[in-house]
């Protein structure tokens, strides 16, 4: 018996990085798990739980549609019977939107960054909730962003798509406490994943490191431990968040950043 046996959950952004590990994890402690995400890689993520031993369907799924989600959640019901775990995960960071002035963004790029990451995560706890009350309960996750929480130079929409998930967790977590459904956020730092593959960002982290390790810091990033993380690592943090280990947390933004925040590390712009 595992924690996750009886168990279904349905993941956004399932197809590669934190949705992906965190989709295996779930999988692996028992839960029978909806994998959803834009790009239909995916299915293959999907086929390894089954020839795992697991229990897993692939559902091609904009999160920027509240119809194909709730279309994802019927999915749930309609192959395991139920639906009671969600991790609200799929996110952008805007691709060349990212590390941009404020001012130097277009209106279609702040509403873009907003409408995914934001919007995309109201939309799949909208979808989803009405199942999960079916259920008789359950626990909802999503990914948010230390930049939830402090500042990041360059990251406006991104900053502010993640601070909207903080308000919209604490928000639900209220209106849902009655119906026995706990709702939390993880926040981490920099993770080792495709999102920030094709940004300048984690060049800028290294150089910033380097340049603190020459100039002999005694605080320096690396003493703190600051480090970009396993998506694996954050997985482990979603699995407990929606198991019945947290069965006290619910509205809270959990940091598993590696110490950047108290290393005061994220500064990066392009001047
Ligand atoms: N990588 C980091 O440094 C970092 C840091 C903090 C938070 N996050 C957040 O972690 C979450 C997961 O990102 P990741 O780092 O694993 O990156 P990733 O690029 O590996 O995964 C993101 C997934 O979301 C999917 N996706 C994007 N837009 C979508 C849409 N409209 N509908 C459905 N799926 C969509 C992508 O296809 C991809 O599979 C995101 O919300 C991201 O903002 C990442």
């Amino acid at each position: 018996m595992t924690d996750m046996d009886g168990k279904v959950a349905l993941v956004t952004g399932a197809s590669s990085g934190v949705g992906q590990k965190t989709a295996e994890l779930l999988a692996r402690r028992g839960a029978r798990v909806v994998l959803c995400d834009l790009d239909a890689s995916g299915g293959a993520v999907a086929e390894g739980i089954v020839t795992a031993g697991g229990e897993a369907v692939f559902r091609t799924v904009d999160v920027r549609s509240l119809e194909q989600l709730q279309q994802a959640v019927a999915v749930a019901e309609r192959s395991y019977g139920r639906l009671d775990t969600v991790v609200a995960n799929a996110g952008t960071v805007g691709g060349s939107a990212v590390a941009h002035r404020l001012e130097d963004l277009t209106d279609d790029q702040w509403v873009s960054i907003i409408d995914v990451n934001l919007v995309g995560t109201m939309r799949t706890f909208a979808a989803a909730i009405p199942a999960l009350r079916r259920a008789g309960g359950g626990a909802m996750s999503a990914t948010a962003s230390i930049a939830a929480l402090t500042g990041v130079a360059g990251q406006a929409a991104y900053s502010a798509s993640k601070g909207g998930i903080v308000s919209v967790v604490r928000t639900l977590a209220y209106e849902l406490v009655a119906d026995g459904i706990r709702v939390n956020c993880v926040c981490p730092g920099g993770i080792n994943t495709n999102l920030l593959g094709d940004t300048d960002i984690l060049p800028a982290l290294t150089a910033q490191m380097e340049a603190a390790a020459t100039r002999g810091d005694a605080m320096s990033p690396q003493e703190l431990m600051n480090r970009a993380a396993q998506p694996e690592e954050v997985a482990n943090v979603h699995r407990f968040l929606v198991s019945d280990d947290a069965s006290l947390i619910t509205g809270q933004a959990v940091v598993c950043d590696s110490g950047s925040m108290v290393a005061n590390l994220w500064m990066v712009i392009d001047r």
